[in-house]
């Protein structure tokens, strides 16, 4: 059960408000000294919904033209790890081919979802496809998946907030934090 005050739910806060801006912050300064040079715009595609956040927060620090996209796909279901299994609910609005993508997620545990997504995205033919990711959980990985710009590089903890989920839970946290393991336990 979800308590009304979700900071109860929290076993210890990983990441506070102000040092995931500050990270953000040195993120959105070397993707803006990486592509300052390329004449097309950046096709941002954020991954709904763990994204959300991410995207928003790094694309206003971005001090270059980009186009504005995201996808849906679930590979979780409602528990804390992953089926294998992923499903695009929503695809991209416009035709990526020649363009120059950046893909923005919330996390690559497994890799399962991005390994899925890069394959999907080359048979597109941009001209250039990167990643950002805020977090990954190394330690959890079956799938090799490079990311191009990393914002923490995680232990095997179940994390929610800033955008992460326990079953469409705590994404409004400001703040990255584990969940105490009685919350999912008892469910
Ligand atoms: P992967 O396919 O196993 O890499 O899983 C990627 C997706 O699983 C992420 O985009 C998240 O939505 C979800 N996920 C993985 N780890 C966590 C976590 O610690 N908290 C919340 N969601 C997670
Ligand atoms: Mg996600």
């Amino acid at each position: 059960m979800v308590s009304q005050d979700m900071n109860q739910d929290i076993e210890k806060v990983v990441y506070t408000q102000e040092q995931l801006q500050a990270r953000i912050a040195e993120l959105g300064a070397q993707i803006t000294e990486d592509y300052k040079d390329c004449k097309e715009e950046i096709f941002c595609v954020g991954i709904l919904k763990g994204a959300v956040m991410f995207y928003t927060d790094l694309l206003r620090q971005i001090k270059l033209p980009v186009n504005f996209d995201f996808m849906i796909a679930s590979s979780y279901g409602n528990g804390t790890s992953t089926s294998g299994e992923v499903k695009i609910l929503k695809d991209l609005d416009y035709d990526i081919e020649g363009k120059h993508l950046l893909v923005i997620e919330d996390i690559i545990d497994s890799g399962t979802t991005m390994c899925y997504l890069k394959k999907y995205f080359a048979a597109r033919k941009p001209k250039s496809v990167k990643l950002a990711a805020l977090l990954s959980k190394p330690s959890r990985r079956t799938a090799d998946v490079d990311i191009d710009y990393c914002g923490y590089i995680v232990p095997d903890e179940f994390l929610v907030g800033y955008g992460l989920d326990y079953a469409e839970k705590y994404r409004n946290l400001p703040y990255i934090g584990v969940l105490k393991p009685e919350v999912y336990q008892n469910d």
